[in-house]
C-alpha cells in the first residue's frame, strides 16, 4: 500500500486506503469495505510513534505527514511502558483487515475482542455488526478509559471491560467469535467453553494468524491466514512489560561474544517461514533480523529462560558466521536448522498451508495441508 505518498483530506485518504486494501484482495466483503471507509482512524490515534527508515518519529494531529501516516499501512505505537517498551498500538490496517475478514460473515454475530488498545478495531467491529454485539477487553485501565471516551464520541457504544483477555469474558458468552489483537503463546482453553457452537477464533500465535472454528468434537480447527504478523504479546497485568516483545533488548546481542564457527546454510535462511515454524515449536525463544553497521542482515535468536543465544550472519551463497553461547541443551541454531530443512523439503509452503487443531484438553497440534498430514504436537 502506498497511501502515505499521497495527500488529501482524511476522507480521501480513508477512501484510498480502503481501495488499496480491496485491490490487494485483503478487503473482500462489502460490509468490511464500508466499515473501513467509514471509521476515522485518526479519531483513535491523535498521537503516536512510528518506526521507519529514519528511526522512531512521533507524530501528533496537525503535524506535517500525520494524516498520511494514519492512512498508510503502518502500525502506530500509542503507548509505552516506563522503560520505553511499546505496549499498545493501532495494528497495520492490512493485518486488521485480514483478521476481520476471517470473522463470521453474518450480521447477527456477537464478537469478543481481546486488546481494545486505541478502540479503532472495536469501532470497525461496531460499524460491521452493531455496537450491541461487541464486547472489547484490555488489561490496561488507562487504555479502556481513553478508548471508551473516543468510541463514545465517535458514536460507538460497545461493552468495554478492563481485564485479562486470556480468561475470556463469561458475562457475554457464548460468543460467535473471539478475535485477539495481542499475541498469545497458545489459545487459552477457557475460550473454547465460551464459544457458541461453530464459533470462530482469530488470533495471533508467534508469527501466524490462526483462523479456527469450533467443531462438534469440542476442538478448534482451522488454517493460518496467508498474512504473517507478530502482535504485542499478552501481558499478565497492566504493569507488565509485554513478554518477548522487545527487539531493543535482543539488539544488545549484536556485539556479544560467544563461540564462533562457520556454518553451511540450507535453503533461504532469510525466509520468514522457518521463523513462523519456530514461533510455534519453540515459542520460548525470541528472534529478530537486524541490519548491522555494515549494512548486512544478521539473524538473532534468544532463549531468555536459559540465556542461550545465537547470531547468524550469512556470507556468500551458502555460508554463514555463527556466534552462539549458552547451555548445551538449547542449541538454538541447530533447532532452527531442523525447521529450515523440513520446510525446504516440504516445498516452501506458505503459512496458509499450515493448520492448527486445539483439542478440548488444550493440546495444540500444528499440521501441514490437512489434520491427517504431517503434524507436530506443540509444547504447552
Ligand atoms: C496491538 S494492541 C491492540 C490494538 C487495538 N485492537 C486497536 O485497534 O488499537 C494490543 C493490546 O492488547 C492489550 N493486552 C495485552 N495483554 C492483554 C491481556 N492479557 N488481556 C487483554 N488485553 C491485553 C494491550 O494493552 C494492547 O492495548
Amino acid at each position: 500500500m502506498t497511501v502515505a505518498e499521497t495527500t488529501g483530506s482524511a476522507e480521501d485518504l480513508r477512501r484510498r486506503m480502503t481501495t488499496c486494501l480491496t485491490h490487494e484482495g485483503v478487503l473482500r466483503t462489502p460490509a468490511w469495505r464500508e466499515a473501513f471507509a467509514t471509521v476515522p482512524r485518526e479519531h483513535f490515534t491523535p498521537a503516536f510513534s512510528v518506526h521507519d527508515a529514519e528511526g522512531f518519529r512521533t507524530l501528533r494531529a496537525g503535524d506535517p505527514g500525520y494524516l498520511e501516516t494514519v492512512y498508510s499501512d503502518t502500525s502506530l505505537i500509542t503507548r509505552r511502558d516506563k522503560n520505553g517498551v511499546a505496549i499498545s498500538s493501532s495494528t497495520r490496517p492490512r493485518v486488521m483487515a485480514a483478521m476481520l475478514e476471517a470473522l463470521p460473515d453474518r450480521d447477527t454475530a456477537t464478537v469478543l475482542e481481546i486488546g481494545t488498545g486505541t478502540g479503532y478495531n472495536a469501532a470497525l467491529l461496531c460499524a460491521r455488526y452493531g455496537a450491541e454485539k461487541i464486547a472489547t477487553l484490555d488489561i490496561d485501565p488507562e487504555l479502556t478509559t481513553a478508548a471508551r471516551e473516543r468510541l463514545h464520541t465517535a458514536g460507538y457504544t460497545p461493552t468495554i471491560v478492563t481485564g485479562d483477555g486470556t480468561r475470556g469474558h463469561t458475562p457475554r458468552a457464548p460468543h460467535s467469535a473471539i478475535i485477539a489483537t495481542c499475541g498469545l503463546p497458545r489459545i487459552p482453553a477457557v475460550w473454547l467453553s465460551q464459544l457458541a457452537p461453530g464459533g470462530t477464533v482469530v488470533a495471533n500465535l508467534g508469527y501466524g494468524l490462526a483462523s479456527l472454528n469450533h467443531h462438534d468434537d469440542g476442538s478448534l480447527r482451522g488454517r493460518f491466514l496467508p498474512e504473517m504478523a507478530a502482535f504485542m504479546t499478552a501481558r499478565h497485568s497492566p504493569e507488565d512489560s509485554a513478554p518477548n516483545a522487545c527487539p531493543e533488548d535482543i539488539a544488545g546481542l549484536m556485539p556479544a561474544r560467544g563461540r564462533t564457527t562457520t556454518v553451511q546454510v540450507a535453503g533461504d535462511v532469510t525466509a520468514p517461514m522457518p521463523r513462523f515454524l519456530s514461533g510455534m515449536l519453540h515459542h520460548d525463544t525470541i528472534d529478530v533480523s537486524l541490519v548491522g553497521d555494515d549494512g548486512r542482515t544478521v539473524h538473532l535468536i534468544q532463549h531468555p529462560a536459559s540465556g542461550a543465544w545465537a547470531r547468524m550472519a550469512p556470507h556468500g551463497a551458502h555460508g554463514a558466521r555463527l556466534d552462539h553461547d549458552g547451555p548445551e541443551h538449547r542449541n538454538l541454531w541447530g533447532e532452527r536448522l531442523v525447521l529450515i530443512k523440513a520446510w525446504f523439503h516440504a516445498g516452501h509452503p506458505g503459512p496458509d498451508r499450515y493448520g492448527l487443531t486445539v483439542a478440548p484438553n488444550g493440546t495444540h497440534t500444528l499440521w501441514l495441508d490437512s489434520p491427517d498430514g504431517p503434524s507436530w504436537v506443540l509444547p504447552a
